[in-house]
């Protein structure tokens, strides 16, 4: 691994130009300053980078993603020495010293290498008790770890990632584990993404928080770190990280080829066993005494519909958390997204059923209508690939917001592009609500003979261009929730097949036909 000298002085810093990373950079970067990714302390040289794109790895350092940051064209001067990195609120966060700059023949785009430095407070943080870096979390286990020096057999440190809530199987399987290895316990929290449980970071350290009580002292770490999609390279670095946070033990079902750092414990499949309450290895309990753990889709529903978890299978603290992170779908938000062509019934069809739902005023309703947000939230955007996007972007971030507070949210722009949808879904499921994508799929010709607006009519005179389904491209979703087709529909129909998928699934109550 490529490494350089700090050289920066308090004047380049100042002259430095300063840019916000994307979501997963800027994870890197905390990454990075907390020692997480230790030995790497900076973005990837182009060597490094270079090698794992061709094998996957470091000639020295094993298996490793690429840890890079790609700035924009005309961001950097070609010999700047530095870079401000700031966060999404555009706080300082860190500095980069500019080692190297390279183009990475993408859209003029500039991938920059070099040591980084915090920079800046820090921002501020929920939860900031557990956000430890590296060197913290040793000095907390430092009576554990030792200092090295004393000629004690150094201690042991059990660790777990903890993606997902610790129901009992997981509570009992880390207490014994424990108990064996005479281990202290760390619980690393990753909170870059909605966990695979789909629940917001905040929600998952709380509920993570409240299964520790049933811990002997645990420390509990939560981690920026994203998940790659390689599993190989996940587990790579989900080790590394673990090591750098004194980690001795993991325990893991991750493959793990790293062959230094914590030694990787494989869970044993427990059961609980009726007769005596206890979690033990499922080959020592009598099947038909033995209950096994919910499955992820066993707890999911029953949150769905509401039940409370069963007290031999979570613990009533953390039952009460996932209650209150994933109510019942009657109660949790919800982003009902009508994509389509212009004319294809979207708005009509959105209009009927957030009607029907005032009318039984069971859920709160924020209609964001194309047309009208346009002209509140996006005036002055126009139809570019690249303005259209973000005319989503804008209506998705809304609907997110309105849902995080448990109300629906429809919207009924033509939304165009697959990435601009999937964006939409991913911030709905951010902040812990649901997304219904619903296609309103009636025929261009038929769109064409409504023209309502004249719009057609004008693009195929060219008088107009850009025009979606005329010159411009729709992407057919593959991932929608709902099809219609109000060719062959009233807009009562569509609007009750929508509200009956609603119903069916358990977000709204039976509408009466
Ligand atoms: S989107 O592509 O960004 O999702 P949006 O739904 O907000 O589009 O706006 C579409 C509305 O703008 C259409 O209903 C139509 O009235 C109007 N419009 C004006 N020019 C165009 C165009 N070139 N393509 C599509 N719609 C257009």
């Amino acid at each position: 691994m490529d490494r350089f000298d700090w050289v920066l002085t308090e004047q380049d810093l100042l002259t430095a130009s300063a840019y916000t990373p994307d979501p997963v950079e800027l994870s890197d970067l905390q990454m990075i300053l907390s020692g997480a990714y230790a030995p790497l302390d900076g973005f990837m040289s182009r060597a490094d980078c270079e090698a794992i794109e061709r094998t996957g790895r470091l000639a020295k350092d094993g298996v490793w993603p690429p840890i890079t940051l790609t700035v924009p064209e005309g961001v950097l001067d070609p010999g700047a020495k530095a870079l401000l990195l700031t966060d999404q609120e555009g706080a300082p966060v860190a500095a980069v010293q500019v080692a190297e700059q390279w183009p990475t023949g993408r859209g003029g785009a500039i991938r920059v290498a070099g040591p980084v430095r915090a920079y800046g407070d820090g921002g501020h943080l929920p939860f900031r008790r557990y956000r430890l870096s590296a060197p913290e979390a040793r000095q907390r286990l430092g009576s554990v770890l030792g200092d090295g020096t004393s000629g004690r057999a150094q201690g042991r440190v059990l660790g777990f990632y903890a993606d997902r809530p610790l129901h009992r199987p997981q509570l009992a399987q880390l207490l014994h584990t424990a108990r064996q290895l005479t281990a202290q316990i760390v619980l690393l929290v990753p909170v870059a993404d909605p966990g695979p449980g789909g629940l917001e970071q905040h929600a998952l350290l709380r509920c993570v928080a409240a299964a520790a009580e049933r811990l002997p002292d645990p420390l509990i770490v939560a981690l920026p770190l994203h998940r790659r999609d390689d599993e190989i390279v996940d587990g790579a670095l989900r080790a590394r990280v673990a090591e750098a946070y004194g980690i001795t033990h993991l325990l893991s079902t991750a493959d793990t080829i790293a062959g230094r750092g914590p030694r990787v414990l494989v869970p044993r499949a427990l059961a609980y066993d009726t007769r005596d309450g206890q979690w033990r290895d499922r080959n020592d309990v009598t099947a038909r005494f033995a209950r096994l753990p919910l499955t992820s889709e066993e707890i999911s529903e029953l949150l769905d519909e509401g039940e409370t978890l069963p007290e031999w299978h979570t613990p009533p603290a953390v039952a009460r958390e996932l209650a209150r992170a994933r109510p019942p779908r009657q109660r949790r938000g919800l982003v009902l997204f009508f994509t389509g062509l212009s004319g294809s019934g979207k708005s009509t069809v959105a209009h009927a059923v957030a009607e029907t739902l005032r009318e039984t005023g069971e859920r709160t309703i924020t209609l964001l209508d194309g047309d009208v947000v346009r002209r509140e939230l996006s005036k002055g955007l126009g139809f570019t690939k690249t303005d259209r996007d973000l005319n989503i972007r804008r209506i998705g971030w809304v609907a997110a917001e309105a849902a995080r507070h448990g109300g629906i949210a429809i919207c009924c722009p033509i939304a165009p592009y697959h990435e601009a949808r999937a964006t939409a879904r991913t911030m709905a499921r951010t902040a812990g609500a649901d997304f219904v994508l619903v296609h309103v799929s009636t025929p261009i010709e038929v769109c064409e003979q409504r023209d309502r607006k004249g719009l057609y009519a004008k693009a195929r005179a060219g008088l107009i261009t850009g025009m979606t389904g005329v010159d411009d491209p729709y992407e057919v979703p593959a991932d929608a929730e709902i099809t219609i087709d109000t060719s062959r529909l009233t807009v009562d129909e569509a609007a009750g097949l929508v509200l009956d998928y609603l119903a069916e699934h358990n977000w709204i109550m039976q509408v009466a036909g």
